[in-house]
């Protein structure tokens, strides 16, 4: 028996280049030695307020995403969280498991809620539980992730543990997947931070679906540090991002990337990836646009059925385990 993988991102703002390194990549990478489940989680994304029409539209776009990144419908399944509501019954679930404290100390949710105060939504504060039941629903051994996930990882496996031993083994406690390079790319502008989809400053990152123009114009302007020669090296977190992305998209080692941008500066290497990242988005791109509407949802369709015909057993099994029993 293959072990299993789950992994899902969330259909709001524009996917970026960090979390292609981050995720998909290694998505695609596992998918031929994991049984796969890759989720477009459209109940995470309602934790903030969605423009409806926006919503529907980046839920399918982020499905042509994962497919154009080489995710393959025929051996991974892949499909819409909320078209399989067994998510949110075992989310309830979990929430009446985890602790107000707890929650209230992921950092996620107190960087969200320290700008929005008291006027964030519950489903903000409860977005692990519902995380954990993405995860914990399909017996998942390993959960690929860039590395902003990493306690939302160690919050399901506590409360995995906390259920197994209340009511009996019943969850298989599951591994984060954090890749040694790429799980935190940084912004090209500001290189304290990382790249995100909620960055107001656009020009911090590359989105997925951005221009050769723009592309060029972004990685000129990316900040810098400060000495001359290009290697890796943790004290310059700017140049060792560049150089990182510009490893992962070549494949090559760290040693070959230095080596090439030996005697050479920063002109040089930021020419060299956007010629790089442009050369990678283009067919990425062609992909993303051949993708038959009616064909995306017949594979969304396939992928819920069989996500739910899993997902059912589990919940089946944590009703009986709790003595949640009725008519049906
Ligand atoms: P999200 O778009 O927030 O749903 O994230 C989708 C995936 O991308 C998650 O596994 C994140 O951990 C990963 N991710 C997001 N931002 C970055 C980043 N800057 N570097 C690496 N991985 C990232
Ligand atoms: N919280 C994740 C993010 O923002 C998305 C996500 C939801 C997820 N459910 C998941 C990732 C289950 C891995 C497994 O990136």
């Amino acid at each position: 028996m293959k072990k299993r993988i789950f992994s899902g991102a969330q259909p709001t703002g524009n996917l970026h280049i960090g979390n292609y390194l981050g995720a998909l990549k290694n998505w695609v990478a596992l998918q031929n030695e994991y049984e796969s489940f890759f989720c477009i989680v459209n109940l995470h994304a309602v934790t903030v307020a969605q423009e409806p029409k926006v919503l529907r539209q980046k839920t399918l776009d982020l499905a042509r995403i994962y497919l154009a990144s080489g995710i393959d419908p025929q051996i991974s399944t892949v499909y819409v969280q909320s078209d399989v509501s067994e998510h949110s019954e075992l989310a309830w679930i979990l929430n009446c498991v985890a602790r107000i404290g707890e929650l209230e100390r992921m950092t996620q949710f107190k960087d969200k809620s320290r700008v929005r105060g008291e006027n964030v939504s519950a489903g903000l504060l409860v977005y692990p539980t519902l995380m954990a039941s993405d995860i914990l629903l399909y017996k998942t051994d390993l959960v690929p992730v860039g590395h902003d996930q990493k306690q939302h990882l160690e919050i399901t496996r506590d409360l995995a543990t906390r259920f197994n031993r209340d009511y009996g083994e019943t969850f298989k406690i599951p591994d984060a997947f954090i890749s040694p390079t790429g799980a935190k790319i940084l912004s090209l502008a500001d290189a304290a931070k990382k790249m995100s989809k909620s960055d107001e400053n656009l020009n911090g990152s590359i989105f997925l679906l951005d221009d050769a123009d723009i592309i060029q114009k972004k990685i000129k302007r990316a900040v810098t540090d400060s000495g001359t020669n290009i290697k890796f090296d943790e004290s310059r977190p700017a140049i060792n991002n560049l150089l990182t992305i510009y490893q992962l998209l070549t494949g090559k080692t760290a040693e070959e990337c230095e080596a090439n941008f030996a005697g050479k500066g920063y002109g040089n290497l930021k020419s060299e990836l956007a010629e790089t990242v442009v050369e990678f988005l283009r067919p990425f791109q062609e992909r993303v646009k051949q993708i038959d509407d009616g064909e995306l949802e017949k594979i969304l369709k396939t992928g819920a059925e069989k996500a739910r015909s899993i997902a059912r057993e589990t919940l089946k099994t944590v009703y009986e385990r709790m003595g949640i029993v009725g008519a049906r």
